[in-house]
């Protein structure tokens, strides 16, 4: 006992030896770097019990402004919730940033992941995902499949729903036929189910050893992997003999760039992963807003319900023109992103010493672009914790510069799916309010750590509106 004392009070010491002499060579931001070892993750991790979805950042940005020092996750680590600086640090990844994540991370995304690339092949890799889903490839591919599918999902419901495990279903089978082709049946169901455990591994303690959640989630992965390697197997065979298939798989083998089976495969688990925890929660973030606005509910179902008045039966897929023509939609999608989207920021480590405003942040630390603080800052946005889609309709929301709204982040890591992810929550809402009318089934509320979700996972009692133009 007494010798581990011994040791506490030393490691201690050095400790803030070390700490000082880091205060004296760099002007370092305002802010504490809390206990030895443990820093502020206490504070972080407890202030989060609260309602309030900023706690830690509001009191810290109270006291010492929106850039400031501290020390979580056993690392000391500069916040940033000033839009200029957060802008910085995304234009400037590759150069002054890079992106990290924790090694227990990364063998769950697997080394050829397009979240872990680097450098020129991230490049590619990034442009090439962004070609796979842009506006002519929904346009002309992906829109019909993505409302028919939404129709067969909506189809199954029985009048109580998990929201949020539907909207789960949903996304895995919209990116399972956007990657290779395949409907939704018992192979992609089967494949969700090892898959909700590799994504469980994400939210764990990276403590291989301790936690059975991460074993778990390493076991799933290899099975989900091997999975994906059969088909990726398969189709190089057919695609010499049978016709090409317009899917991202497709597009993968038929590139120039001789990708290997391993590569492929964690390009389109980094694929699933980065779009299925986002695009279902805001799908459901927005039911949940909307339910508690009668009023934005409303004006977007007369949006929705014009569109339906137009076709000849409700059942007739919805075109790209009708798309573009819902313009309350695009508003309500900007504030659901805007209040409560799940990446509330993005880490990244310096690679160098680098000045910004003033202060200096040591080459090697961990920054936070912190999304949300900037979203739900008044000095950006009017009412900043009230959801307002009519917002978006003024000038000054609908042109603030680019820094102070990035639900996609910006820069070289842009989200590549961010159109996708709109045309998504767009088509599934027009089916979704169309369809049926709903309330929730139980009080359910919204919490903000560790992850941006709601309690219950949104529970729903659905009716079938009366519907006159249905197809027979
Ligand atoms: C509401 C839905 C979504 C939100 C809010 C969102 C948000 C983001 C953000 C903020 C980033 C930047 C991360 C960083 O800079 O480190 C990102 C990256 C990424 N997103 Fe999304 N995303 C969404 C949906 C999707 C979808 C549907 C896809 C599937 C195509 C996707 C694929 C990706 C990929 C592959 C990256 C990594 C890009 C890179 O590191 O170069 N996302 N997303
Ligand atoms: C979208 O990507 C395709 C290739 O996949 C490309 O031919 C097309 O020009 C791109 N369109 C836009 C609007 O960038
Ligand atoms: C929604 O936000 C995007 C930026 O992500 C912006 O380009 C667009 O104009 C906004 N839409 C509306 C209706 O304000």
């Amino acid at each position: 006992m007494a010798i581990i004392l011994f040791f506490v009070i030393i490691l201690t010491v050095i400790f803030l030896i070390h700490r000082s002499t880091y205060r004296r060579r760099y002007k370092l931001p305002p802010g504490s770097l809390g206990l030895p070892f443990i820093g502020e993750t206490i504070q972080l991790i407890s202030a989060y019990k609260t309602d309030n979805p900023e706690p830690f950042i509001d009191k810290r940005m109270n006291r010492y402004g929106p850039i400031f020092t501290t020390h979580v996750f056993g690392e000391p680590t500069v916040f940033s919730a000033d839009p200029e600086t957060n802008r910085f640090i995304l234009m400037n990844e590759g150069k002054l940033f890079e992106c990290s994540y924790p090694g227990s991370i990364s063998n769950l995304l697997g080394k050829h992941s397009l979240l872990l690339m680097k450098g020129a092949l991230h490049k590619r890799m990034h442009s090439l995902t962004m070609s796979f889903a842009n506006s002519s490839i929904i346009k002309d591919h992906l829109l019909l499949d993505i409302d028919r599918l939404i129709r067969l999902n909506l189809d199954s419901w029985s009048d109580r729903v998990l929201l949020m495990e539907e909207a789960k279903k949903i996304t895995f089978e919209l990116t399972v036929k956007q990657l290779m082709s395949f409907d939704p049946g018992e192979w992609s169901e089967s494949l969700r189910k090892e898959y909700v455990l590799v994504i469980e591994g994400f939210f764990t303690l990276p403590l291989p050893i301790l936690s059975g959640t991460y074993s778990r989630a390493i076991k799933a992965r290899t099975k989900v992997a091997e999975a994906l390697t059969l088909i990726v197997r398969q189709r190089r065979k057919e695609s010499v003999m049978v016709e090409k298939k317009n899917d991202m798989l497709g597009a993968l083998l038929a590139s120039g760039d001789h990708f290997s089976d391993e590569q492929i495969v964690d390009f389109m688990l980094a694929l699933l992963v980065a779009g299925y925890e986002t695009t279902s929660t805001i799908m459901t973030f927005a039911v949940k807003f909307l339910t508690e606005n009668p009023l934005a509910l409303a004006q977007l179902k007369e949006e929705h319900d014009q569109i339906i008045a137009k076709k000849s039966c409700r059942e007739e897929p919805l075109e790209w023109t009708d798309y573009k023509s819902m313009a309350f939609t695009q508003c309500v999608v900007n504030e659901t992103l805007r209040m409560a989207n799940i990446i509330g920021g993005i880490f990244r480590r310096a690679m160098t010493d680098i000045n910004i405003k003033g202060y200096t942040i040591p080459k090697g630390w961990k920054v936070f672009a912190s999304f949300r603080a900037v979203h739900l800052n008044p000095d950006h946005f009017k009412d900043a914790r009230t959801f307002n889609p009519w917002r978006w309709q003024r000038k000054p929301e609908a042109t603030s510069p680019p820094n102070v709204y990035t639900p996609f982040g910006g820069g070289p890591r842009l989200c590549p799916g961010y159109e996708l992810a709109r045309v998504v929550l767009s088509v599934f809402l027009h089916r979704f309010v169309t369809r049926y009318s709903w309330f929730p089934a139980e009080e359910d509320k919204l919490v903000f750590f560790p992850t941006t979700r709601t309690q219950k996972r949104y529970p729903i009692i659905v009716k079938p509106r009366v519907e006159p133009k249905s197809c027979n």
